[in-house]
């Protein structure tokens, strides 16, 4: 699925999100419920007043009763402070559920995130990944209690006001009231819109991260290609687009508030002008309109936060389906239900018939048939673009083959777990990946249970400890993101390393040793034979070194595999492809090389 093209489209079906929301509110639903009690009093302290006004004039100004003139004065500071209490309560409770929810989403996120197949990671850019991981679940969980909050405060403080209105007048408060119901319809007009804009600015998001990474990874030929200019252009024309994005919603809902103020103005005016006539006409005590227009004027606060907090929502929910969405992604490549555990290689790997795209029509192997049976090294050559690599990644099963099967032993590799495939295939990658963290940390990332011993042997072997020498803290030196304080060669040995240390059954090497000097070779390439002794190994690889001694060669060109036999073999073929290759390419390269 691509990220980018959401559709959000149950982002208003409420009972679908609350249904859904549910799951990750029911471990906290006491807190949660608790927390919404508390609100009821503190949203009710303008209440208190407004209803206090009325026996405080009629009573006090009025009747001179001074009894009141003090209890009604100390009444109300000790609600507000018993309010202070309370809302101290609230706000702890909330922020706490809310936090709590935000990991509990973040945490199921990343588990999926982790799990997704490499195709996910072709299909979306890092930009939108991260931006649809990271803010979008933090918008939705955070902020849905946040506003249930406001909500519940805002309900409360306008039911209580209501109630008092109600109380002194019900006449001038169905005035009140239907005024409200009329002003708040713009709300509930805005909703498609603000999703839109909503979805358009998270693909803007994303591009903009996207640049983010970029200038962080790609800062090198940013510098010696003179980028900088065309970077900051880039990334300037999408702040723009950002910013119109926003603006274009703004226009389109930014009247809802100046329509929902004339609303209630008129109906402030009306309520004057008949209230006035009530107090004159003795139906009601002065009293009484004025705890009345006090409500009314109270009520635009706890009005005015339930219309933002209305429009928030919406946002929020939009937030919150694009999050379900996330859930419902599906890695392609998964475990059978009754897939199987292979614990070693007795018999070796057969790739049968296989054909693979990468783009649907567009062929990237064809009818690949090549064995390696335990013990055996087959070198795979060929021209650049022409399917190593995806051989190389379709054993671990980054992807699936389209049709034919790729066998371990004779068993499917689809049919295995997937874990257990995994476990038995070390693979170095022509683009090394180091993690940011020690050399020590990224070796034990092939196998964590690696006592010192084991370490210090792969360090040996992999040709490591010349250069660990000269770093400060040796094995215990920091790397910086993607490894970038090590050289591509140094980069090389410590992914050989780390493949060492898993010591699988199955050994893929892409082009493994392509970064390093002759001499480097030379004696990693000792190691790397000691690796791949009794183990069944494609190496994928341009130097003569390592493909002479290979037991076959496999030719792949243009996703076909047009030559398979021994070094010796191939080079008798007359007009072959080996032997063309080796005449142009290899000839020339081993000129020097220790074999
Ligand atoms: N993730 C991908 N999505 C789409 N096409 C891809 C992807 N990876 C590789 N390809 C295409 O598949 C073809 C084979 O690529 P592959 O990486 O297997 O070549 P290779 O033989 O390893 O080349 P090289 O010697 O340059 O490493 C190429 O045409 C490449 O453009
Ligand atoms: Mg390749």
């Amino acid at each position: 699925m691509k990220l980018k093209d959401t559709l959000a489209e149950n982002s208003f079906d409420y009972a679908y999100l609350s249904k859904r929301i549910y799951k990750y509110i029911k471990p906290y639903l006491f807190r949660i419920i608790l927390s919404l009690c508390i609100a009821l009093p503190v949203g009710a302290l303008d209440g208190v007043i407004a209803y206090a006004l009325k026996p405080y004039m009629d009573e006090v100004l009025i009747k001179k009763n001074m009894i009141l003139a003090y209890l009604i004065p100390f009444g109300i500071v000790a609600f507000a402070m018993l309010q202070g209490v309370l809302r101290y309560l609230n706000d702890y409770l909330t922020s706490w559920t809310g936090q709590k929810v935000t990991n509990d989403v973040k945490k199921a996120l990343f588990q999926k995130l982790v799990q997704m197949d490499p195709k996910f990671y072709d299909e979306n850019s890092s930009g939108i990944i991260l931006t649809r991981f990271l803010s979008d679940p933090e918008t939705a969980s955070k902020g849905v209690l946040d506003n249930l909050k406001a909500l519940m405060g805002s309900g409360i403080g306008a039911f209580a006001l209501i109630g008092v209105m109600l109380y002194n007048s019900w006449k001038l408060a169905l005035v009140g009231v239907v005024v409200l119901c009329v002003a708040f319809i713009p709300a509930a007009l805005i909703r498609k819109r603000i999703k839109s804009a909503s979805n358009e600015n998270m693909k803007i998001g994303g591009n903009i991260t996207t640049d983010f990474n970029e200038t962080c990874a790609g800062n090198k030929i940013i510098t010696s290609y003179n980028l900088a200019q065309h970077q900051y252009n880039k990334f300037s024309k999408e702040i723009h687009d950002s910013f119109d994005v926003n603006m274009s919603l703004v226009k389109r809902v930014a009247w809802m508030s100046p329509i929902m103020y004339t609303i209630a103005s008129f109906g402030i005016a009306f309520v004057l002008a008949f209230g006035t006539y009530l107090v004159l006409s003795g139906q009601m005590t002065s009293g009484s309109l004025l705890s009345f227009v006090t409500s009314l004027l109270l009520l635009y606060k706890p009005v005015k936060t339930l219309g933002n907090t209305l429009t928030g929502l919406q946002t929020i929910f939009v937030s919150m389906c694009r999050t379900f969405e996330l859930f419902d992604l599906m890695p392609e490549i998964e475990s059978k239900e009754n897939a199987v555990e292979i614990n070693g290689v007795k018999d070796g790997v057969t790739l049968e018939h296989v054909c693979f795209e990468y783009v649907e029509d567009i062929p990237v192997l064809k009818d690949i048939n090549l064995q390696a049976k335990v013990g055996e090294t087959v070198a795979i050559v060929g021209n650049s673009g022409g399917g190593k690599t995806t051989i190389a990644n379709l054993i671990p099963r980054f992807y699936d083959v389209k049709s034919g099967a790729i066998k371990i032993d004779g068993i499917d590799i689809r049919d295995i777990k997937l874990e257990s495939l995994r476990n038995n295939i070390s693979v170095v990658f022509q683009d090394n990946f180091l993690f940011s963290g020690t050399i020590k940390e990224n070796l034990l990332m092939g196998n964590f249970n690696a006592t010192d011993d084991d370490i210090d042997r792969v360090v040996r072997a992999a040709h490591l400890d010349e250069f660990l020498e000269e770093m400060p803290d040796g094995l215990n030196s920091e790397l910086g993101e993607r490894g970038t304080t090590l050289s591509g060669g140094q980069r090389q040995r410590v992914a050989i390393a780390r493949a060492m240390l898993k010591d699988a059954p199955i050994v893929i090497l892409d082009e493994a040793t392509s970064a390093l000097d002759n001499k480097s070779e030379a004696i990693v390439q000792k190691a790397l034979d000691n690796l791949m002794q009794n183990k069944t190994v494609f190496v994928i690889a341009h130097r003569l070194s390592t493909i002479k001694n290979a037991d076959k060669i496999a030719v792949i060109n243009e996703g076909e595999l047009v030559e398979l036999g021994t070094h010796d073999e191939l080079l008798c073929r007359e007009n072959g492809f080996y032997k063309k290759l080796y005449e142009m390419q290899f000839a020339k390269s081993s000129v020097g090389v220790t074999q």
